[in-house]
């Protein structure tokens, strides 16, 4: 409601600090008590995903709230769940600034990041402080300075620590800013990766006496092949679900405009294609085999419709809600609520 009046306040701001004062508006906002009041009443839209009863299909996509440091903030925007990271073992910087770049024209952002976090300690603290009790997914890498050769290791670290607070755990291999972490998802690499990740899960799952699924999200730079043969992997590991997908390294659309040269994933309107490709050709390959968390792009309900046309069983939102606000949550869970009524 208020976001449009808001927005050219917060786009006259470097990017990184806009986000700053967005979130600490919206934790004020939880804290007093405020937000309560105006929280969208939402329609019910239940649904049944890697074993976990989601209130609704709209989920927070991971790298809004690194850290999950605004946990409770964000519950009241009417997601039926969130993801919070990429979170690695350590602390790290990430890039030097300037690395978040705003494309307004093309809807889409920049980013080279490069997993800047407090690391997995202060996070798994954050979300115990935060009182959260929905539907929380932890998405989880490598610390930039671990060879991807002991890449295993940081995610058992993380998978280790995050066990206890998680709903389903993300194994993040696709993004574009930490060198090398890409070539995990070759076929070979993936399959070593995963058969010490599921077996460090089902340890987990012993322990805590509850299931833990796990989550892998992928890049939408992959040829179809390269797809295929991931989702080969997916079903002989019997991972629980793929998200689909990251930032692209692709400028397709927007290297003219300003910024549209910088280094870094490009998100927002358009990754929205090349996400639901990707999507498709999963759906097809894996054939009902796992569930398809659908993220890129989308901007508006419709989007969010096609995304679960295409074989997504869940959405996520990211680079929308910066250039739509918060309301584009309610949105989109409007408008997937109404697709299961309809004929
Ligand atoms: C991201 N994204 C991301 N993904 C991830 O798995 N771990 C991360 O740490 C981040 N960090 C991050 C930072 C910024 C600034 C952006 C814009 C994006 C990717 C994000 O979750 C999503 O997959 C893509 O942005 C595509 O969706 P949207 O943004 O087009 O809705």
């Amino acid at each position: 409601m208020l976001y449009p009046f808001l927005r050219p306040a917060l786009f006259a701001l470097d990017p990184e600090r806009a986000h700053g004062i967005a979130f600490a508006a919206l934790d004020a906002a939880a804290k007093s008590g405020l937000a309560r009041f105006v929280a969208p009443a939402l329609p019910r839209d239940p649904v049944r995903v890697m074993g976990i009863d989601f209130p609704n299909r709209v989920g927070l996509a991971a790298g809004l709230d690194k850290d999950a440091a605004h946990l409770a903030g964000l519950a009241t925007l009417g997601f039926g769940f969130l993801e919070a990271g990429t979170v690695t073992p350590r602390p790290q910087p990430g890039n030097p600034k300037p690395r978040m770049f705003r494309l307004p024209k093309a809807d889409a952002l920049i980013n080279r990041l490069g997993f800047n976090n407090g690391g997995v300690e202060r996070y798994v603290a954050n979300v115990r402080a935060s009182g959260y009790r929905g539907i929380l997914g932890c998405n989880i890498g490598k610390n930039a300075v671990t060879p991807n050769d002991r890449a295993v290791d940081d995610y058992l670290a993380c998978l280790a620590a995050v066990a206890p607070v998680a709903s389903y755990v993300t194994v993040n291999v696709s993004s574009p800013n930490t060198k090398g972490l890409r070539d995990l998802q070759s076929e070979e690499a993936l399959d070593a990766l995963l058969a010490r990740v599921v077996e460090a899960r089902d340890e987990r799952v012993q322990e805590l006496g509850r299931a833990l699924p796990l989550a892998i999200k992928i890049a939408p730079d992959l040829e179809s092949d390269a797809i295929r043969g991931i989702a080969r992997v997916l079903v002989a590991r019997r991972v629980d679900a793929v998200i689909a997908t990251n930032t692209t390294i692709a400028r397709d659309g927007v290297a003219s405009l300003p910024h549209g040269d910088e280094a870094g994933g490009l998100s927002g309107r358009p990754t929205f294609e090349r996400s639901n490709v990707v999507i498709r050709t999963l759906a097809k390959a894996l054939d009902g085999a796992l569930p398809i968390i659908g993220v890129g792009g989308i901007l508006s309900g419709d989007d969010a419709r096609e995304k679960i046309a295409c074989g997504a069983s869940l959405v996520q939102l990211y680079t929308g809600l910066v250039y739509r606000g918060p309301a584009l949550v309610a949105e989109c869970v409007r408008a997937l609520a109404a697709m299961g009524s309809e004929p």
